[in-house]
């Protein structure tokens, strides 16, 4: 098993009346795989992997989240850090984290490598062009050295894609990472993810609110809402045979658009 996580609970005290994001959350993955987890928005979905990622330094993180055995919420910061960088990364919806403006596409893939390693320089180019390529993105050389304005929101994402791939985690946590981008290249994207996921074995953590969306991608899926883990199992079994009134309502508010898209949508 890559990460085990058990019993996590996130609570959110900075207003008068403390917020449980996530509630008693047992999730694990193994190397490899690739799970799903949906909820529509505000069901802590993306507070779970913030926590797992030590980016919620005000909140109140309680519980385990073993990777390889090691407990990542119980590290001191610096080892946690390590982990952060190296074995796990995640990319987030498009334009919550757009890339910096003013930096040139190759050192914003690099940017990783000179943070965590010692790498020198063509070796770091040679790392972050390997990583644009598996991110599916043509003509690495030329894009190294263009601006984000210069790049479509499709081809932005998979410069995310490719900065969170450059140091090889084995854990690739993607937080809604197509919502912003359109049906097409949306189904484009998730094909490359399902690319990268064979090609380099890399487990992937995918968090949507379309369930259809995960279908296209997953083997399993976790249904969370307000917190908590409602139903999960495989991900057919779920989409075909919802137990929960609450995943039933998922699948039936799914956009018209996709479910226009009938059988296609398989992809
Ligand atoms: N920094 C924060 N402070 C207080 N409450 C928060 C914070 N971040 C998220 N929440 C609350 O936690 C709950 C879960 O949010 P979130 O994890 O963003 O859901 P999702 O990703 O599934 O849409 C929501 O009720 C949200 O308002
Ligand atoms: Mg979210």
């Amino acid at each position: 098993m890559l990460l085990d996580i058990q019993n996590l609970c996130v609570v959110f005290r900075d207003q008068s009346t403390p917020t449980v994001a996530v509630e008693r959350l047992d999730l694990s993955l193994d190397r490899g795989e690739i799970v799903g987890i949906v909820g529509e928005s505000g069901s802590g979905k993306s507070t779970a992997v913030h926590a797992l990622m030590g980016l919620l330094p005000g909140a109140e993180v309680t519980g385990k989240a073993l990777f390889e055995g090691v407990d990542l919420l119980h590290l001191p910061d610096e080892q946690r850090r390590k982990y952060q960088g190296n074995e796990l990364s995640i990319i987030f919806q498009e334009p919550m984290t757009s890339l910096n403006p003013t930096m040139k596409i190759g050192r914003q893939v690099e940017e990783p490598l000179r943070i965590h390693t010692k790498l020198p320089r063509q070796a770091r180019k040679e790392r972050a062009l390997e990583a644009m390529a598996l991110a599916e993105l043509d003509d690495p050389e030329a894009l190294y050295h263009c601006y984000p304005y210069e790049l479509s929101g499709g081809m932005r994402q998979r410069v995310m894609i490719a900065s969170a791939l450059v140091l090889r985690p084995k854990l690739l946590i993607a937080d809604e990472p197509t919502t912003a981008l359109d049906v097409t290249i949306q189904a484009e994207i998730l094909r490359t993810l399902k690319e990268i996921n064979r090609r380099e074995h890399i487990a992937i953590w995918f968090i949507s609110h379309d369930l259809g969306v995960v279908r296209r991608l997953c083997s399993r899926v976790v249904v969370m809402q307000n917190g908590f883990v409602v139903e999960q199992g495989p991900v057919d079994e779920v989409f075909y045979h919802p137990q929960q009134p609450y995943t039933q309502r998922l699948l039936a508010s799914r956009p018209t658009r996709t479910k226009l898209k009938g059988g296609a949508e398989r992809g």
